[in-house]
């Protein structure tokens, strides 16, 4: 498949300097816990997932769950399936998205681990696409926030392509 150009809206510089404040602000927020549970969700959070974890200063167990609603379109199709066993109950969770648009999502995952007795449950996410929310949702910890443009890289794809990209941008 062909590559169009991506236009560059984040440069990695910028993401790395966001993302260690951000690690700092959770260190600091959190000071005091034992043991953190980062739950990355893939795949579109994996390379946030890796590099903010290496920027909390506080013991962590990682994890990774797998919610899919956009296949191959450029819009979300309203549901979500969540795959991956966890066991999080009693645990302190911080749930790691890449970017909350409409908000179904993060909201439907929410929803799904509260049922299951967390200790705490804090949301951070990189990219906050605020102009399109349905489903509110009370994020912890936002990079950035972004227009309602289709986002490429650092992670993110369209029809998996993009994702290997160190900065974020957008498709033509
Ligand atoms: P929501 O359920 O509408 O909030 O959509 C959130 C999910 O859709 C995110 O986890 C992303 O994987 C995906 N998504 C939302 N906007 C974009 C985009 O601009 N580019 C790629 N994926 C996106
Ligand atoms: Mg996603």
């Amino acid at each position: 498949m062909e590559k169009t150009e991506v236009i560059e809206l984040l440069s990695a510089e910028k993401i790395q300097q966001r993302v260690s404040e951000i690690g700092r602000q959770i260190t600091a927020d959190l000071a005091g816990t034992e043991q953190l549970l980062v739950v990355g969700v893939l795949k579109g959070a994996f390379m946030f997932t890796a590099d903010l974890v290496r920027s909390i200063q506080i013991p962590c167990h990682i994890e990774f769950i797998r919610a899919s609603s956009y296949g191959h379109s450029m819009q979300s199709s309203g549901n979500v399936a969540l795959s991956g066993e966890l066991d999080i109950e009693n645990h302190d969770v911080l749930l790691v998205e890449d970017i909350i648009d409409t908000g179904l999502t993060i909201r439907r995952i929410a929803e799904n681990f509260r049922k299951r007795n967390p200790a705490s449950l804090r949301i951070c996410t990189l990219l906050d696409k605020p102009s399109t929310r349905k489903y509110p949702v009370t994020i912890d910890y936002s990079g950035f926030s972004v227009p309602n443009r289709f986002i490429v890289g650092y992670g993110i794809d369209y029809a998996e392509q993009y994702r290997e990209l160190p900065f974020i941008g957008t498709l033509p």
